[in-house]
C-alpha cells in the first residue's frame, strides 16, 4: 500500500534554454506569477514549495522586486526540503530564503510552512509531514497538490533532497521523510517524489557547466533511478529551464 496513486503519467515536459540567469529568472518571475494568479481565482489560494541551493537566489530577489503586485496574503510557502540544522544556521534553507526572499515583503506569518526542526531529523520530518495534512485537509491516502514546486539539481542528479541510491527515493507511504546519508554533511528533510509528482506545475532551474553532463544524462532518458529523473508529475507540467552552460551538452 502507499501513495503512489494513478500510476498513468500524463506530464508534460518542456525544455527550455536561456542565455544565463537572469533571463530564466526573468521568465520564472512570469510564470510564477501566471500560476499564482490562475490558483487563485480557481482555489483562492496559492501554494509553491521553494528550494534550497545557489542557483534560486536571483529569482527569489526578482520576485519581491517584480513590477506586478503578488497576491502574498493569498500565497503559502513550504520548503521542498531542510537541513537538521537550526533555523540560524548557515546551512538552512529556511534561514537562506528568509533573507533572501520572505523579509523582502510583507506575507502573514502564518503562510510560510518551514520544515519544524524538531528533537530529532525524524521527528521533524513527521512533522512536517502532519503539517501537510492538515493544511491540505488529507484523508487517507490523498497526496497534497501544490500548484507549484520549484526544484534545483545536484551535480550526482540529486533533486530536493532526494538522492541517487538512498531508500527515500522509493518512499511511498510518507509525505516528507528523514535522509542520513555518510556522504552529506547534515541530515536532512525532505519532500517525498510522490508529493512532488503530484504537483500542478513543477520547475527544475539549472544553471552552471557543472550540470552539463548530468542534464544531458536526465533529458536523454539516461539512468531512471537518477532522482530528478523520476520527477514526472502524473498530471502537472514539468519544465527544465537552463542556461546556456548547463545545456551546452545537448545537441
Ligand atoms: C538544497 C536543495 C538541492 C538543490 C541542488 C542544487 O537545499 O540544497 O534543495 O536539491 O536544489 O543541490 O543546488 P544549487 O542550486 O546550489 O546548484
Amino acid at each position: 500500500m502507499g501513495r503512489s496513486g494513478d500510476s498513468r503519467v500524463r506530464c508534460s515536459r518542456k525544455v527550455v534554454v536561456f542565455k544565463d540567469i537572469d533571463e530564466i529568472s526573468e521568465f520564472i518571475s512570469k510564470i510564477w506569477i501566471g500560476i499564482a494568479r490562475a490558483a487563485i481565482e480557481k482555489r483562492n489560494r496559492f501554494i509553491i514549495a521553494i528550494s534550497g541551493g545557489s542557483t534560486p537566489q536571483r529569482l527569489y530577489q526578482d520576485i519581491t522586486s517584480s513590477k506586478h503586485a503578488l497576491p502574498w496574503n493569498k500565497t503559502h510557502i513550504f520548503l521542498v526540503d531542510e537541513r537538521f540544522v537550526p533555523f540560524d544556521s548557515p546551512e538552512s534553507n529556511y534561514g537562506m530564503i528568509r533573507e533572501k526572499f520572505l523579509n523582502r515583503f510583507s506575507i502573514p506569518k502564518e503562510n510560510i510552512h518551514s520544515v519544524p526542526i524538531e528533537e530529532s531529523c525524524q521527528a521533524s520530518a513527521q512533522k512536517y509531514g502532519l503539517e501537510l495534512k492538515t493544511f491540505f485537509q488529507l484523508q487517507g491516502w490523498k497526496l497534497p497538490e501544490f500548484d507549484l514546486i520549484m526544484l534545483g539539481i545536484g551535480e550526482d542528479g540529486h533533486t530536493a533532497s532526494l538522492f541517487p541510491g538512498d531508500k527515500a527515493i522509493h518512499e511511498k507511504v510518507h509525505l516528507a521523510c528523514a535522509v542520513h546519508l555518510d556522504r552529506i554533511k547534515n541530515e536532512r528533510i525532505t519532500l517525498t517524489l510522490p508529493v512532488i509528482n503530484n504537483a500542478r506545475n513543477v520547475i527544475f532551474l539549472v544553471a552552471g557547466k557543472n550540470k552539463a553532463n548530468i542534464i544531458k544524462e536526465i533529458l536523454g532518458g539516461g539512468d531512471l533511478e537518477l532522482p530528478a529523473a523520476m520527477v514526472k508529475p502524473r498530471h502537472g507540467r514539468l519544465f527544465f529551464l537552463l542556461d546556456s552552460q548547463a545545456a551546452s551538452l545537448l545537441i
